[in-house]
């Protein structure tokens, strides 16, 4: 018996909770931390340029290939191209899932302690130093931050569990404009502080001689991971999608949304950097330094980090549940497992799985695999390989194999006036995927 598949209830509903994929701490940590590694103004500069050329059209393409299909991202390749081994690609995808999901409630797991220790006041009246070594407590706490890491992935399992449109589309309605209003004021509070000018400028103006192909992989890798491509979360996101959204419309405001927060991080993060001399080696949890560190100079610190790290744990909520999302639809659609074996089965897996990133922060920090600890040698191999080749496939696949003449006929379903359908089908051709195969193909010797 075949069930009817679900459909988004509303247009805000879905732009929502496609933005509440995109936006998560892909824009609040990985952004800045990349930012700051990877020269500041250039690498900015080259992320921009990436959205526009890669990312915004990008998002067109999972979301048609989504919609015509109606299919996760295994079977999308198996309807619109039955007989052909292109599924293989969809496979790709599938294990960047587990990949990212695996390591990401790690880091979200340490927002949700910080949440409750926000409320505790663990860090009210620290300096930098203090905070840096509250921070390697916490993250080398095996006991506290694997039981933080189980608890975000059953908050995962038990919203997608309860299904795509009921439980994403609600929750994602009132966190995003929440999450606005926190980031602005702490903008107006880092801008105020005494020598963040030098921290704007850094993050603003370009020096060109820092631009090389590593540092346009960690773009392309970004510019993927922010705005969830090349795993399948957009395309099965689409796949929920009525014949009469406007997908280039919405994959505007999509790519708008997440660049946006985006950069309001790196202004509130990257002068907040060089104001409280916070070193880049601190790795991935500058954050975890610095926005406590801004915090403890407004009075009320304590309410106003409690509601940012809520806000921040529930923006990376948003996010992992569309990457189990794409995992479960697939075992759904073509194992016929039910939503609620399929979202335990798999969401168990993955916290096993990232039981060694986890680990990686404390006691195994001691062991390098190719000179990287084993949570970002995961985030390493997802965002510079796995999205990379995964958004390329199904790229080659949409202009190549079935057609931009097809996709274009889908997508003025909801868009009559697509008017930039043959720039866009240009880009999608020849452009790229080109583009993509070059710095992947550099970037890695
Ligand atoms: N885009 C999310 C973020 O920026 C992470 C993510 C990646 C979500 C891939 C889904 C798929 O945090």
């Amino acid at each position: 018996m075949a069930s009817q598949r679900e459909q988004w209830n509303s247009r805000t509903g879905f732009i929502l909770a496609t933005v509440g994929s995109a936006v998560g701490l892909g824009n609040v940590w990985r952004f800045p931390t990349v930012v700051v590694q990877s020269g500041g103004g250039a690498f900015v500069l080259l992320f921009l340029a990436i959205v526009l050329v890669i990312g915004v059209p990008a998002i067109i393409v999972e979301l048609t290939l989504g919609r015509r299909s109606q299919k996760n991202i295994l079977g999308t390749f198996l309807i619109l191209a039955p007989g052909t081994k292109w599924w293989v690609a969809g496979l790709f995808s599938l294990v960047a899932v587990f990949v990212i999901l695996s390591f990401y409630s790690v880091i979200a797991g340490w927002a949700a302690i910080y949440f409750v220790g926000s409320l505790l006041g663990i860090f009210s009246g620290l300096e930098t130093e203090g905070l840096t070594l509250l921070f390697g407590e916490i993250a080398g706490h095996g006991f506290l931050s694997l039981l933080a890491q189980g608890i975000f992935m059953l908050a995962t399992i038990i919203i997608v569990s309860t299904g795509i449109t009921g439980g994403i589309e609600r929750w994602s309605k009132f966190l995003m404009p929440g999450i606005i209003v926190i980031l602005f004021m702490l903008l107006g509070r880092t801008l105020l502080l005494e020598g963040a000018l030098e921290g704007v400028l850094w993050f603003l103006t370009p020096d060109l001689s820092q631009i090389n192909l590593d540092v346009a992989l960690s773009a392309v890798g970004q510019v993927f991971f922010s705005f969830s491509l090349g795993m399948g979360a957009i395309l099965t996101y689409g796949s929920y999608l009525s014949p009469r959204e406007n997908i280039p419309q919405s994959a505007i405001l999509i790519g708008f949304a997440d660049v946006a927060i985006a950069l309001l991080m790196g202004l509130i993060i990257i002068p907040a950097l060089f104001v409280f001399n916070v070193q880049p080696e601190v790795g991935p949890g500058i954050i975890f330094v610095t926005l406590p560190a801004i915090f403890n100079t407004i009075p009320g610190s304590m309410v106003w980090s409690a509601l940012f790290f809520l806000m921040l744990t529930f923006a990376a909520l948003t996010s992992a549940v569309s990457l189990l999302e794409v995992g479960v639809a697939y075992f759904m659609d073509a194992r016929k497992w039910s939503r609620r074996a399929a979202t335990v089965l798999l969401g168990s897996l993955i916290f096993l799985i990232g039981v060694p990133s986890n680990l990686s922060q404390g006691i195994w920090s001691n062991v390098l695999i190719f000179g990287r600890d084993f949570l970002d040698l995961m985030d390493f191999t997802a965002s510079s390989i796995l999205l990379p080749l995964g958004g390329f496939f199904t790229v080659i696949f949409l202009a190549w194999i079935w057609g931009t003449e097809n996709a274009l006929k889908e997508l003025n379903k909801g868009a009559s006036t697509f008017m930039w359908g043959s720039g866009w089908a240009f880009l999608v051709k020849y452009i790229i995927p080109v583009a993509i195969l070059y710095i992947f193909v550099s970037g890695m010797l």
